[in-house]
């Protein structure tokens, strides 16, 4: 696990630099995407490249991470909507090459099926873009999650309703009780994992997430078996790190071949 703590534009620059690599790389790659704040300066990162300097993803396919359950499918929270207002429309990602658990099916676990399928048949996740949430939610698999978790329902936590209640009008009710969320294992099948933190009211779940024992309690903690995520900080998100000037200096020392 690697740990950069910098100030978030740079953060952003770095989650757009990784994803520009291997777009350069692979045109058709698979890119994991998350939703909610944490993103959006990756987004708009992104989106300056493609208008500046004709970054493509016209071949590339991509995943979203979860989806709220029940929300009609023109409401502007519905996570699909969000990907298409934040990312798709300012890119030339094709629209029918991104694609999300489906928050209205009637059959629930043939959908979560049929989109783990979905993703095995692309190849998998080549890069996959994350937040955290404050009770250490990766995806939405909340505080007692399996870390052998596929895409399933799960019931969101209130914390998490609290959380999220500012994308609803400051109201808690609004916000769904359930979700569709890819697994605990299945983000882990993902090769690249770039998580991005910045504020204080991170700063627990980062050092759980860096520091703190494998556990179901901090769902993001699983990440620590991964063989290749990095995490992007802000100084406020990496307050709580013990080690956060082992992390400064290695980064600073770091040598200039190796990429994220
Ligand atoms: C969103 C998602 C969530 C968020 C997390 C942090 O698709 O899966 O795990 O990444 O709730 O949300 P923000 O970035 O809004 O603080």
């Amino acid at each position: 696990m690697e740990v950069v703590i910098a100030p978030g534009p740079v953060l952003a620059g770095l989650a757009a630099d990784a994803v520009e690599r291997l777009l350069t790389d692979r045109p058709d790659a698979v890119l994991g995407l998350a939703t909610g704040s944490s993103p959006l300066p990756v987004y708009d990162e992104l989106a300056r490249r493609h208008a500046e300097h004709g970054l493509s993803f016209a071949r590339a396919r991509a995943f979203l991470l979860d989806e709220y359950v029940g929300l009609p499918a023109d409401h502007p929270q519905r996570y699909r909507q969000v990907i298409d207002t934040e990312l798709v429309s300012r890119v030339d990602l094709a629209p029918g090459a991104v694609h999300g658990p489906d928050g209205l099916a009637d059959d629930v676990p043939a959908a979560c099926a049929a989109y783990e399928q979905a993703i095995v048949d692309a190849g998998g996740v080549d890069l996959q873009i994350l937040g955290i949430g404050s009770d250490g939610h990766i995806g939405f698999n909340e505080p007692g999650s399996s870390l052998a978790s596929r895409t399933r329902i799960k019931t969101l936590t209130s914390q998490t309703r609290e959380d999220n209640a500012r994308f609803f009008g400051g109201d808690v009710a609004g916000v769904p009780t359930h979700c569709l969320t890819q697994g605990l294992a299945t983000i882990m099948a993902a090769r690249h994992v770039v998580l991005i933190a910045q504020g204080r009211g991170k700063a627990q779940a980062v050092q759980k997430l860096v520091e703190g024992p494998v556990s179901a309690r901090w769902p993001a903690t699983v990440l620590q078996l991964h063989p290749h995520v990095t995490v992007l900080l802000d100084d406020a998100a990496a307050v709580r790190l013990q080690l956060a000037d082992h992390y400064r200096e290695t980064y600073a020392n770091k040598p200039a071949w190796q990429g994220l």
